[in-house]
């Protein structure tokens, strides 16, 4: 399966180490606004810096991976529709619902892959908690905790073009509740402005509790902060009737140094590229599978916009104070 890249930045490099490690798709093709960018990236690959016209045009290519700029991300998927590629789009799909919803109907015309880049469905121990939920060893889940700490907050120019946490970075948790408990009912948010005087500025929050209630009276909760001093803090905590599911951080060795003050161990991995380096490879595999093997999406654009209408419901809890029912209008389904 040949690929073309979009965007040669931070993630758009982890992507391409990826292609190359599975051995059914071939990187063929980079594009960046910034040629230089787009050059060393295919330099490092040995292949080609080419336009965006030029591969989209081009029949040898089978799928793009569009891992530019979140402002960049809905347009690019509706070219890649129009020009018959099979899609990988990084989260999250736009920063406006609305225009998400009409990129996801134009998609559902498509007869290729589209698959969204939502990498922790994919890092083994949430797959694993997924799995155990599924199989009922808990019984029935009927309280999720996901806690998603970055170890320190972004620079304030890039928040100013986030579309803030909500649709940022809680997105991710976001969709690890849906993926694990489906769709809530009633999203209440709680955000307040404690690291970073400037992201209060700046019109953002930088902590912030998200309360989803689901129909069938489950809970979850989500806590963010743009900032732990440890490291990256990642964890997912299932109550059931019959039990608890856990996953603890990963952390950078397992040594644990014993004295008479007390026990020390390792701080968890720094930050998500140390996090999920496993989980970008799975996922990656994962949408060869759905381009080769007709295996199902395992992230889909549906997926997407569930996400996003979540971060639009709970900016809009913030801002009211109020809880927020997610109806069939936010989704599209
Ligand atoms: N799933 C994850 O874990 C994860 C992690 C990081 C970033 N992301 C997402 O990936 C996207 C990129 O993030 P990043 O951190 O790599 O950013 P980045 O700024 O490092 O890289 C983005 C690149 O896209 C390029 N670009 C902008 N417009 C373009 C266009 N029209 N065509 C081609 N290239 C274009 C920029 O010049 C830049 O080189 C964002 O949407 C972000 O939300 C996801």
């Amino acid at each position: 399966m040949k690929v073309a890249i979009f965007g040669a930045g931070r993630i758009g490099k982890v992507h391409a180490a990826s292609i190359r490690m599975d051995p059914r798709s071939e990187l063929i093709a980079v594009t960046d606004v910034m040629m230089d960018a787009a050059t060393a990236l295919a330099q490092e690959h040995g292949i080609a810096a080419r336009s965006a016209d030029d591969i989209l045009a081009d029949p040898d290519i089978d799928a793009i991976l569009i891992a530019s700029s979140t402002n960049t991300h809905s347009d690019l998927i509706e070219a890649g529709v129009k020009a018959g590629k099979a899609i990988f789009c990084e989260k999250p799909i736009d920063l406006s619902l609305e225009r998400a919803l009409n990129v996801r109907a134009i998609a559902s015309t498509h007869d290729k892959p589209v698959m969204m880049g939502f990498n922790r469905r994919f890092d083994p121990n949430f797959a694993a908690v997924k799995a155990a939920l599924d199989a009922g060893e808990i019984g029935k889940g009927e309280l999720l905790a996901v806690t998603s700490y970055d170890p320190a907050p972004p620079p304030v120019s890039y928040i100013k073009v986030s579309g803030g946490l909500f649709r940022d970075m809680m997105i991710h948790d976001f969709d690890m509740c849906a993926f694990l408990f489906g769709m809530p009912q009633i999203v209440m948010a709680h955000g307040s402005c404690l690291v970073d005087p400037d992201i209060g500025a700046a019109g953002d929050v930088d902590t912030a509790v998200v309360v989803l209630t689901y129909a069938d009276g489950r809970i979850a909760t989500i806590r963010n902060s743009r900032r732990a001093p440890y490291g990256y803090d990642q964890r997912v905590e299932v109550l059931g009737s019959k039990g608890t599911l856990e996953v603890r951080n990963e952390i950078e060795n397992t040594l644990v140094t014993t004295t008479a003050a007390g026990a020390i161990a390792a701080k968890p991995v720094y930050f998500f590229l140390e996090r999920y380096m496993r989980a970008y490879g799975i996922e990656w595999s994962a949408f060869v599978d759905a381009c080769l093997d007709g295996k199902p999406v395992p992230a889909t654009i549906q997926d997407g916009v569930n996400a996003l209408a979540l971060a639009e419901a709970a900016n809009q809890s913030l801002a009211s104070g109020q809880p927020v029912t997610i109806t069939k209008a936010m989704t599209g389904a």
